[in-house]
């Protein structure tokens, strides 16, 4: 990997986007070791949080690159496949966001189920600055996780969401001094991994699946009635309700 750090731990992946002299902006060079990182979870299901080295999350796609694409390269949609197969992946994703996370940046955050920030963090989309529009993600994920209103604010009136109106806003889950970011996105996870991984694997899916109720929460509910994992955690709160 040349663009990103990987941390195996038992229980989840830790990615850390690291070019920090482009302000870990995006290239092709680092979606592909995504993929790869992608490939992986697909294959044996973990956790995964997802930073950014030296104080800034992303600062966008490369721009160096994106001046260079076409018609058909975004037809491609490089970006917007990866981050839709980061939203797909098994188990949960959490990005820790200090600093910038803007443009391709904020989409990638957009495409995590959860995200915690940094006091520093902010959230932007400036893509219509340079000609182009938001097409990873923003135009859809942002009203879907704070409105249509705010998300227009943001894609169109050139609203930079600070750490605390994020807050405010829903779209992190706490906000920590940078130094204590990590620490508290692990905290996060460590209570994430108790839960049975399949029944949270199935609760992802059935959340963002909106046209498929109430037909796919009963389909995900049958196959969690018949695993021995929701037998064992039922007997074990029962017989301690007996027990005392
Ligand atoms: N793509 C490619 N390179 C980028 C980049 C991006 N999205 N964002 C930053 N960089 C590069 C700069 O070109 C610069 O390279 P250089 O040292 O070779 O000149 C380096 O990262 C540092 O950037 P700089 O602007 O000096 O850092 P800063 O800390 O003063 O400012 C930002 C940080 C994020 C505010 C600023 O870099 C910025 O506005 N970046 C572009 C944001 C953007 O429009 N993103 C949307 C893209 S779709």
């Amino acid at each position: 990997m040349n663009t990103l750090t990987v941390e195996e731990h038992p229980d989840r992946t830790v990615v850390t986007l690291n070019r920090p002299d482009a302000r870990n902006a995006v290239n092709a060079a680092m979606i592909s070791e995504l993929h790869a990182v992608c490939e992986e979870l697909e294959r044996t299901p973990k956790l995964l949080l997802l930073t950014g080295a030296g104080g800034v999350f992303a600062a966008g796609a490369d721009i160096g690159e994106l001046a260079a694409r076409g018609r058909d390269e975004a037809l491609q949609g490089v970006n917007s496949r990866l981050f839709d197969r980061i939203a797909r992946l098994p188990l949960p994703t959490v990005a820790a966001v200090d600093g910038y996370a803007l443009g391709g940046g904020a989409e990638l955050a957009f495409a995590c189920d959860l995200r915690l920030a940094s006091d520093t963090a902010v959230f932007g989309n400036p893509e219509p600055g340079l000609g182009i529009i938001a097409a990873a993600g923003a135009c859809w994920r942002l009203a879907g996780l704070v409105g249509t209103s705010v998300a227009k604010q943001v894609l169109l009136g050139g609203l930079k969401l600070t750490a605390e109106r994020a807050h405010g806003l829903g779209l992190v889950a706490d906000v920590a001094p940078p130094a204590e970011l990590l620490d508290r996105t692990h905290a996060l996870l460590d209570g994430i991994a108790r839960s049975a991984p399949t029944a949270l694997r199935l609760t992802k899916i059935v959340v963002d699946s909106p046209g498929g109720h109430p037909h796919v929460d009963d389909l995900a509910q049958a196959v969690l009635f018949e695993t021995p994992e929701k037998r064992t955690r039922m007997d074990r709160f029962l017989t301690g309700r007996r027990n005392s």
